[in-house]
């Protein structure tokens, strides 16, 4: 071989390099990420299993049709369909954010010691997780986790708080959020389930401040009022190393992020968390609201609203519609392809 096509090969070989590490974070085509979203669009749209909650009656009332898919790439780029403009509320997503939102304060180990990191196998609101570990061994996605992670954020008041939680949860959706007002009435009457876990966690050592002003608080950021492009953004600025890449502000640590993801891969879809992980491999989180919200890391942030939930308190539609577009664009981290 003469040198110059050694030359011409190594130019080649450098210029796919040069291409392969400028390629999107994404490897799908914007027309894949529509095509994808097109399909599950229109394959759950007119499915009618699950119920809205009603355990907060103000939830019993919001519009069961609402149904909208958004997905936001690492590098900033916004997919829609369907009904991405109705607000919900966040609900048990929060979980995720007031946990960052920890971590930055304190540290992961700060979350991992204070209510473990570990399933609990029951349901979001269990007093008998609870009592089993006296408030330890569970995790910050259940109601006693995150009434106690809420009480955790630093602030001389309650208004203090709130202003870092709302600010926080804002900075991921990259544009001011507020409360449902009518939903925070709501939960607030008929919370005295959470008012008792916040009661127990205190009794237990895990809370330190005043109980009832953390439930407050919790019921607070769970009104939140989102849409599904929030939450995609949300997601996909976890997806991105805390970069929110839609704005570009760097909302908290990458290096904070792994212990999120961990956490919400193991109890974001509650007791169902383990069948989840084992059909697309995301991190994700769902809420009563119907939102769920979930990270292929270094690709996108995907969310889907659809307001009727399965037995377990996760949205039915939501889930299939983000497994389909998912798995349609490669975003299971746990798929490696064989060399
Ligand atoms: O504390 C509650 O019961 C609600 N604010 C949140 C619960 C929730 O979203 C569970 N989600 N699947």
């Amino acid at each position: 071989m003469t040198r110059k096509p050694l030359r011409a090969c190594r130019a080649l070989a450098l210029a796919t390099v040069l291409v392969l590490a400028a390629a999107p974070a994404s490897a799908q085509s914007p027309g894949d990420i529509e095509a994808a979203l097109k399909a599950a669009y229109s394959k759950y749209k007119d499915l009618k299993e699950g119920a809205n909650a009603d355990y907060i009656p103000a939830l019993a009332k919001v519009d069961s049709n609402i149904y909208g898919i958004a997905v936001v790439t690492t590098d900033g780029k916004v997919y829609t369909v369907g009904d991405v403009t109705s607000e919900v509320s966040i609900q048990s997503i929060s979980k995720v954010f007031t946990m960052a939102r920890v971590m930055e304060e304190q540290g992961p180990q700060a979350i991992a010691e204070n209510m473990g990191v570990d399933a609990t196998g029951q349901v979001f609101n269990s007093i008998v997780a609870v009592e089993q570990y006296k408030g330890g061994e569970m995790n910050a996605m259940v109601n006693p986790g995150a009434i106690t992670a809420t009480s955790m954020i630093k602030g001389a008041t309650a208004e203090e708080i709130w202003k870092t939680i709302l600010g926080t949860y804002s900075d991921f959706a990259g544009r001011p959020l507020s409360v449902n007002q009518e939903v925070y009435k709501s939960e607030a009457e008929t919370n005295q389930r959470n008012q008792a876990i916040a009661m127990l966690m205190y009794a237990y050592g895990h809370i330190k401040a005043d109980p009832l002003r953390a439930c407050d608080v919790y019921t607070r950021q769970c009104s939140v009022s989102v849409n599904a492009k929030d939450l995609a953004v949300m997601a996909a600025t976890l997806a991105n190393g805390g970069k929110n890449p839609v704005t570009g502000k760097q909302v908290m640590k990458a290096e904070n992020v792994p212990e999120v993801l961990a956490v919400m891969a193991t109890a974001g879809l509650y007791d169902d968390s383990g069948k989840w992980l084992f059909t697309t491999g995301l991190p994700a989180k769902s809420g009563v609201g119907g939102g769920i919200l979930a990270v292929s890391p270094g690709k996108f942030g995907i969310a889907a609203i659809a307001p009727p939930l399965d037995k377990s308190g996760n949205s039915v539609k939501a889930q299939k519609a983000i497994a389909d577009v998912s798995n349609a664009l490669g975003g299971n981290p746990y798929a490696p392809k064989p060399k």
